[in-house]
């Protein structure tokens, strides 16, 4: 029997050494901040808006940011009784205004506008909020972030390294990133998880043993019950599930991430190999490997946001698995993938085509009238090739609508429910490719994508 050993030093110290900010690095970051911040209030003065305030927030504001990322959120927050309106104007009139001094600028939306700008190199958000008393009163979703900052702060000194090692380690095992399209954890959350279990590896092991319902309530102030694989309560807010965007495939992807750096500690888990992008002749040799159908719904990408945009394809995978099961069809798997031009919705089927007999069975002889009813439609009816009895049902062989999926596809598609930016994009136009003929799609990140896929 193994027994455990625990993640060596060395190899922290090694991650570590890639992933932690050098002094200087640490330093140019300080100084663009305050640059920042200075420029904000100056912008403000320009302005004549009172009470604002800067706040810095997110993992640059908390020593938890990784090497060789640039991002920094600043807050300008304004005081509580201003309107939603005021909020909006004045707060994005500030962010302009420093704006000017930046290389590129860039309107986001989340519940309320906020500017996105390139800073000497470095990305940051400028995020107008409200200033409220507390997280469980907030106006808007983002005025929680700098409690989340006034929490954490303190408690993470001294244990930023560890922060920094779950971060990596969930990088390396693609499970980091809230946004909609990842559905994995954020950097507030990786925080939490340090903070709850002391160190990257008490939180290693624990979630080894992890199980959907799993919960995490740092303040013992859960208010309400949540349904998601995890649930890890605000410390700022007992209403709020900070994992609530945590997939249940994330979660369990993360839990088997886990159990194999402790059976294996290796830097490949930290960071692993790229993938290279598949070439032609190794798709035909896989595809051939496999004899299975592989259909691709192409379509011209929309331009919408990627937290908009992946819902939708999400919803539409979905969609389109709905619809070929409901036709018979046997779906091994499903995926997305999405690039600057072109998106992919994929589908792999154990067969493209089915034979044009289909069996229709239909109510039990000893139901009369239904069983009647059903009997007199078949038997006059077109392309039907016989009928029977078995196991007390009448049975008609009849002829299938469609026999192949392409076919089923190219004529329900626009039926299915497709979001609104995905379903205006595919009306205008969309492309089914069939096996090797999605050699088609050359885009390197699509072709990566396809070495996973098969
Ligand atoms: P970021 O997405 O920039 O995360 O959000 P981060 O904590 O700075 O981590 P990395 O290192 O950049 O990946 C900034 C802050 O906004 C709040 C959190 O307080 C976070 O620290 N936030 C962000 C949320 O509450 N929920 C989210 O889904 C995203
Ligand atoms: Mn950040």
């Amino acid at each position: 029997m193994e027994t455990y050993t625990g993640i060596p030093e060395e190899l922290k110290l090694a991650v570590l050494e890639r992933i932690k900010p050098t002094e200087p690095e640490r330093e140019k970051l300080l100084s663009i901040q305050e640059e920042l911040a200075s420029q904000v209030k100056m912008a403000a003065e320009k302005l004549s808006v009172l009470g604002v305030l800067v706040k810095m927030v997110g993992s640059a504001a908390r020593g938890t940011w990784l090497s060789g990322t640039h991002d920094i959120d600043v807050f300008i927050s304004f005081p509580e009784e201003t309107s939603r309106k005021e909020l909006e104007t004045l707060g994005m009139a500030i962010a302009r205004e420093v704006a000017k001094h930046s290389e590129h600028a860039e309107d986001r939306h989340a519940e309320h506008p906020y500017l996105n700008i390139i800073y000497k190199g470095f990305d940051v958000d400028l995020v107008p909020c409200f200033r409220v008393p507390s997280a469980s009163q907030i106006k808007s979703a983002v005025d929680r972030t700098p409690f989340h900052n006034d929490f954490v702060k303190p408690r993470i000194k001294g244990h930023e390294d560890e922060v920094l090692l779950l971060k990596q380690f969930m990088r390396g095992g693609r499970v980091y990133g809230s946004e909609l399209k990842t559905q994995g954890f954020s950097g507030y959350l990786t925080e939490l998880l340090v903070i709850h279990y002391g160190s990257f590896e008490n939180t290693v092991c624990a979630a080894c043993s992890w199980k959907p319902g799993e919960k995490i309530d740092i303040m013992q102030h859960s208010e309400i019950e949540h349904e998601e694989p995890l649930v890890v309560v605000d410390p700022t807010d007992p209403r709020r599930n900070v994992a609530a965007a945590l997939s249940l495939d994330k979660f369990c992807m993360f839990i088997d991430h886990c159990r194999e750096l402790l059976k294996n500690p290796e830097l490949s888990f930290f960071f692993p190999v790229p993938l290279l992008p598949l070439e032609d002749s190794e798709i035909l040799e896989r595809l051939e490997n496999r004899k299975s159908t592989q259909l691709t719904i192409v379509f011209k990408t929309p331009d919408v946001v990627e937290d908009v945009l992946f819902p939708q394809l999400y919803k539409m995978e979905q969609a389109v698995a709905t619809l070929l099961k409901e036709y018979e069809f046997t779906v091994i798997k499903t995926g997305v993938w999405s690039g600057k031009t072109e998106t992919a919705v994929m589908l792999e089927l154990i067969s493209g085509t089915l034979p044009h007999v289909k069996k229709h069975i239909g109510p039990p002889v000893w139901v009369k009238v239904h069983a009647e009813k059903f009997k007199e439609k078949y038997q006059a009816a077109d392309g039907v090739f016989g009928g029977y009895i078995e196991n007390g049902k009448y049975v008609f062989e009849i002829r299938r609508k469609y026999p192949t999926a392409k076919g089923l596809i190219e004529d329900r598609l626009m039926s299915c429910s497709l979001g609104k930016q995905v379903h205006q994009s595919v009306n205008e136009g969309f492309e089914i490719i069939e096996n090797a003929g999605i050699c088609r799609l050359e885009d390197p990140n699509f072709r990566v994508f396809l070495r996973k896929w098969v």
